[in-house]
């Protein structure tokens, strides 16, 4: 039986409240992103140090596109800037970049951008980073019944053995340790369309903290949280605690 390691494998997080932190600065949206993409470094680099092995990150969800053209917009640039100033650190630093959604609604230069980046950082392993672009967790389901949905009118899969551990390896981040502690900022308390497979059994952390001043020691009380939960996959606490022995 699993214990519950101190370390969570695998962290998600909604990076929620960029906008609300600007405006109580007075300042337009696009400041809080901006100032946003900070606290994406503070992460990346309490990851590192923590020992985490998987962290994907909320950037821009299948709805994000709903948003005024000039946010979309400057929300754009700033992965592009990210990405050019971002990639040789992320490198250097053993981390592996990978987007993750459909990424066929960008366009031609920040898809190849983004593939650029993914395949200069393709051999690293120290910590995988998944940046969630255009994605949505009903949108990961549905593509991942269409692809198994194929492989039975190919003939290669019998429909019969279409199951949880079949879907799941046509989930994306299938290839990752399994989702353990996923992370909302801003202070709703709602999974919003994201890893909603993935997340099945990974444990919630809340806080009201606005994504821009999430830093590492936020991440490490997050951590510290998980720590304390007991993780029981449907047995019973004394069924856990007998296997802790
Ligand atoms: C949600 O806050 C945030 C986003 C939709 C964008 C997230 C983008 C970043 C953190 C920028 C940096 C990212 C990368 C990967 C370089 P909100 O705008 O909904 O805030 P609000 O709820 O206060 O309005």
């Amino acid at each position: 039986m699993t214990k519950t390691p101190a370390i969570p494998r695998h962290i998600a997080i909604v990076m929620d409240g960029n906008g609300r932190w600007a405006k109580l600065r007075h300042r337009p949206r696009s400041f809080g992103h901006n100032a946003g993409r900070k606290a994406v470094r503070e992460v990346v680099e309490g990851c590192l140090r923590e020992g985490v092995e998987a962290l994907t990150l909320f950037a821009f969800s299948s709805e994000n596109w709903q948003r005024p053209e000039e946010e979309v917009g400057a929300l754009m640039g700033l992965f592009v800037r990210a990405l050019d100033k971002e990639t040789d650190e992320l490198h250097a630093q053993g981390v592996r970049l990978r987007f993750t959604g459909d990424l066929t609604a960008f366009d031609e230069p920040l898809r190849e951008r983004m593939q650029a980046s993914m395949a200069r950082t393709a051999g690293n392993h120290k910590l995988h980073l998944n940046i969630a672009v255009n994605y949505g967790g009903r949108w990961d389901i549905a593509q991942a019944a269409r692809d198994a949905a194929c492989a039975v009118a190919r003939g290669e899969l019998r429909a019969e053995a279409v199951d949880e551990a079949e879907l799941g390896r046509r989930m994306c981040l299938a290839e990752l340790p399994p989702l353990d502690l996923f992370i909302r900022t801003g202070g709703d308390c709602r999974l919003s369309n994201f890893l909603l497979w993935q997340a099945a059994y990974a444990e919630l952390h809340f806080t009201d903290t606005l994504w821009p001043d999430f830093d590492q020691a936020s991440l490490h009380r997050a951590i510290e949280d998980y720590g304390r939960r007991e993780r029981r996959y449907g047995r019973t606490g004394d069924q856990v605690a007998m296997d802790k022995g």
